[in-house]
């Protein structure tokens, strides 16, 4: 495992990487599964029947629509902050609430990925033309900020799909935190939980037949090997999925079917994979009102209230300061 490029800057996924697998046990980031084939793959997740999340928070903002534009609504303008927006599909209930209802808003959408912020702003100028859209692209955190400084405008800021699920506990306060510190009194904060239900409900939808979610989490490998000129063999490693129902965890692994190395031309890095060892690539946490309490209380937000769908598979909670 001779490294010797100190001349090279890295881009922060070739450092992530290196660091992740270099170390013990191997790791990957799921925020890395996002490149375009990802992002469909995601689409088509989205699409089985097995998982239940994206129709189950569409379904609470269909049912609950009134209530949670009235609380929006509350005191007059504001801006509608929504962090990862993707195809915009669920927000779009709201937003056409909103605008049967006349509110004065503006809708924000943050997307790391310029495409998909295009191609929903396209779409809302078509379906709602009288809907302002002023969509960000970067990170939360940057267009956070930049909203903050720019005026003192409400904000209702929105984290859908238990997409906070792929942050482990400690990670979630400090991004709730980060959150919390750009939030003035009358913001509020709506984020969808996926809940805890019977366990195998929840390795279904993470291990379907198809294989959809096989090849999603090994794309990143993929990935890789285009952006690290890689020769990883996708074939010889498995998707596996478990789910501890204590905990409430839900993790995802790629383990190697064969002792192997890998070579990454560009990092110029060689990495050795015993027989069946793992590369852990994603968290999907599942909650229940204690741990959301919990969090809430960690990161100095309050629950002012929430919503479920009918099976309570998945809950959304507002939070204020
Ligand atoms: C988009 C993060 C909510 O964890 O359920 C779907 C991603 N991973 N199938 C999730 C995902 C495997 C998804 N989130």
């Amino acid at each position: 495992m001779e490294r010797t490029t100190p001349e090279v800057i890295l881009t922060d996924f070739e450092k992530d990487i290196v660091e992740g697998l270099t170390d013990f046990p191997k790791h990957l980031s799921s925020k890395y599964f996002y490149d375009a084939i990802g992002d469909a793959l995601f689409q088509d997740i989205m699409e089985m029947p097995s998982y239940y999340l994206t129709r189950a928070e569409h379904d609470i903002l269909k049912a609950h629509k009134k209530e949670i534009v009235a609380l929006f609504k509350n005191t007059g303008p504001f801006d509608l902050v929504e962090l990862g927006a993707g195809d915009g599909k669920k927000t779009k209930v709201l937003l056409r609430e909103l605008s049967d209802q006349w509110c004065d808003f503006t809708y924000v959408p943050i997307d790391i990925s310029e495409n998909s912020l295009k191609k929903l702003t396209r779409s809302l100028h078509h379906e709602m033309p009288n809907v302002a859209v002023d969509g960000f692209q970067g990170t939360y955190f940057n267009a956070l900020k930049d909203l903050h400084q720019r005026d003192q405008k409400r904000k209702v800021i929105l984290f859908l799909g238990s997409n906070i699920g792929n942050l482990a506990h400690e990670k979630a306060i400090a991004f709730l935190k980060g959150i919390r510190e750009l939030m003035l009194p009358k913001d509020i904060l709506l984020i969808g939980f996926d809940q805890k239900k019977n366990p195998q409900v929840i390795l279904d939808a993470y291990n379907d037949q198809e294989g959809i979610t096989a090849a999603f989490n090994k794309n990143i490998l993929r990935r890789i090997n285009r952006e690290t000129d890689g020769d990883f063999d996708i074939h010889q490693f498995l998707h596996w999925e478990v789910y501890d129902p204590e905990n409430g965890t839900a993790k995802s692994y790629l383990v190697s079917k064969i002792a192997q190395h890998v070579h990454l031309k560009k990092l110029r890095l060689e990495i050795y994979f015993k027989p069946w060892e793992t590369i852990h690539t994603e968290v999907s946490q599942k909650y229940d009102d204690d741990m959301v309490n919990w969090l809430g209380k960690e990161a100095g937000l309050r629950i002012k209230t929430s919503f479920q769908n009918a099976n309570g598979a998945f809950k959304s909670y507002v939070f204020s300061l």
